[in-house]
């Protein structure tokens, strides 16, 4: 295949990565994507490092096969294993966490919050990427353990939602008064209104906007852009897809032209 018409991957434990794909469709409209969202497994967040490592490169694999040109792990917690994943690949991979963490470093913020998944928080990967460009910077992390899969099962239920959402941040307000918010899992974006409702004084910060300029930064680079004027967006997961139909309808999302269950082998 030419090498620029070949797709971008994308990749999350679930529904969530679809916020980084209306992100690449935006700065990118002319890009083919494939997205890979692993709901049968969802969620990572709880699982040990192995097993993330393990189901991030089954879906890597079925993307090497798509001949993808490259990979946007629109995941954080998988992206916390990214140094291990990349020795894994023919491609590049673009991690969410370190073009959230170069942002933050960038906006030269004194504190900032980051709401994440309990594996992402406790790697403490967005930590080590923000104080190696600003030691000063105080990140107040707190992970949930329930909120991505309350999301991942479509169940938008206003109430649900609000309590895990205000249990959290009332921890993270206890511990510094921060302004700013990380929304450290792609999962969060897709309730972005309820976040704005509980927390209306808090401003969000979704590092998938970051990320999608990372990759159209890489392409330029490497002249690999697709001169097409609109792609194409393939869905695939290994679980059910009525959840992905409902939340790209609630993101805008251009397609998807084509919608997949894929079950992955071990
Ligand atoms: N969307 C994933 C993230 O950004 C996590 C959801 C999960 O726990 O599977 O971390």
């Amino acid at each position: 295949m030419y090498q620029n018409s070949r797709p971008i991957g994308v990749i999350d434990s679930g529904v969530g990565g679809l916020t980084v794909v209306r992100q690449i469709q935006r700065l990118l409209p002319g890009e083919d994507i494939i997205f890979f969202g692993d709901s049968a497994n969802c969620p990572y967040g709880n699982r040990s490092a192995d097993e993330i490592y393990a189901l991030a490169l089954r879906m890597l694999r079925y993307l090497e096969s798509q001949e993808v040109k490259c990979v946007a792990i629109a995941c954080n917690t998988i992206s916390s294993l990214i140094d291990r994943l990349r020795g894994e690949c023919p491609f590049s991979l673009v991690s969410i966490i370190e073009s959230g963490a170069d942002y933050i470093v960038r906006e030269k913020l004194p504190s900032v919050g980051l709401i994440g998944t309990e594996f992402t928080v406790s790697t403490g990967a967005y930590e080590a990427r923000i104080h190696a460009g600003n030691p000063d910077c105080l990140v107040v992390s707190k992970g949930s353990a329930d909120l991505a899969s309350l999301i991942d099962r479509g169940d938008f239920n206003r109430s649900v939602i609000d309590e895990e959402i205000t249990a959290q941040i009332d921890v993270i307000l206890s511990r510094a008064p921060v302004k700013d918010l990380i929304l450290a899992c792609t999962h969060f974006p897709i309730v972005a209104e309820n976040f704005h409702r509980c927390f209306p004084e808090l401003r969000l910060i979704d590092p998938a906007e970051q990320q999608a300029i990372a990759v159209k930064n890489l392409l330029v680079y490497r002249n690999l852009t697709n001169p097409q004027t609109r792609g194409k967006l393939t869905i695939c997961t290994s679980g059910g897809l009525e959840v992905y139909s409902a939340v790209a309808q609630m993101l805008n999302l251009y397609g998807p032209e084509d919608s997949r269950v894929v079950s992955l082998e071990q």
